[in-house]
């Protein structure tokens, strides 16, 4: 840090998560939205690195949270049950940074609609703090860090959002019981669109623990064997840039029948995409957006309406985005 009253900006694009069949394990960030994190220290210093006078002035850590943008009211400004908060705090206390730390989110994504809002404070909050102390921590670990954010809203960690914020483009987290996370970001076909559609409607407070609580314990070996098919062509699909490949994969056998039941409309929003164009539908993250693959912007604002009209039949308003991937989260 350069100074006793310095800020840094930062922002992070939304993302879906799974994509079909990658629970937990595909992510892609979108160019739709994005959220901002300003982080100001007003008057913190590494500790450590500190004269005893300093410490003991400083002895504390003290976050305070300020929210504005889209969806505010409902965002909570106590930095344990903030992502961006939980990604200050954690941070600070890995480096020893204390003080009074200033955290500003400016929302751009809806929280609670599967679209990887609480991911992309996370994202941005975790990418503004590195910057800001100049502690030079790596993307994978930013990636880990960000995750912790994830546990204000799901109650888990789960990378799939978080890993597509900081990182962009299309991302696999490899998880192996006894090893380190791997994070791969491969970059998508130039071709490929996508449309979401948000449907304007109440969600619980923590929407993703709820949806992750439907899901089944045990699922029988063909619907295993089908995600890993499908997971499988998808990942061939970005590797060879291929948009009907991907789309061929999107048809997930496991958590999407275990949710779809969530999202009034789910029926008639993939039926009339597909009607309109797009290649596949899925649902966005745990819903309760939906999202469309497309091979190029030909039929975007047709499914975008088809996806409107598909809510609408449910009685729902919706508003939707014809969008592309995003590169990650970055300092602005
Ligand atoms: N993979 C997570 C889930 C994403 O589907 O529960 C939540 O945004």
């Amino acid at each position: 840090m350069k100074d006793s009253d310095s800020s840094c900006t930062a922002v992070a694009p939304c993302s879906t998560a799974n994509f079909g069949p990658g629970f937990d394990i595909f992510g892609l960030a979108l160019d739709a939205l994005q959220d901002t994190v300003t982080i100001k220290a007003e008057s913190a210093d590494p500790g450590r690195q500190n004269n005893s006078a300093s410490l003991s002035r400083k002895d504390k850590l003290t976050i305070s949270i300020e929210v504005g943008g889209e969806g505010s009211k409902i965002i909570p400004t106590v930095p344990e049950n903030n992502s961006a908060g939980i990604v200050v705090k954690k941070m600070a206390a890995d480096f020893d940074i204390r003080g009074s730390i200033n955290v500003s989110v400016n929302k751009g994504v809806p929280a609670g609609f599967g679209m990887g809002s609480s991911a992309a404070s996370a994202a941005a909050a975790a990418l503004a703090f590195n910057e800001l102390f100049g502690l030079k921590v790596e993307k994978s670990k930013l990636v880990e860090y960000a995750a912790e954010g994830e546990l204000a809203s799901a109650g888990t960690r789960h990378y799939d959002n978080v890993a597509a914020s900081v990182l962009g483009g299309f991302v696999i987290v490899g998880s192996n019981r006894d090893q380190n996370l791997v994070f791969t970001s491969l970059e998508a076909p130039t071709n490929l669109v996508l449309v979401v559609a948000v449907p304007s409607m109440e969600v619980p407070e923590k929407k993703t623990g709820v949806a992750r609580s439907v899901l089944p314990k045990a699922v029988p070996i063909e619907s295993a064997f089908q995600n890993v098919s499908n997971a499988s062509i998808i990942v061939a699909g970005f590797g060879l840039k291929n948009v009907e490949l991907i789309a061929y994969g999107i048809h997930d056998a496991i958590v999407e029948p275990a949710r779809k039941h969530l999202i009034p409309g789910y029926e008639a929003v993939k039926r009339k995409a597909q009607e309109a164009g797009a290649l596949a539908t899925t649902i966005s993250g745990a819903g309760p957006s939906m999202i469309s693959i497309l091979d190029g912007e030909a039929c975007g604002k047709s499914v975008a309406s088809a996806m409107a009209a598909g809510f609408n039949e449910a009685g729902l308003k919706s508003r939707t985005f014809v969008c592309r991937p995003s590169l990650g989260a970055k300092i602005v």
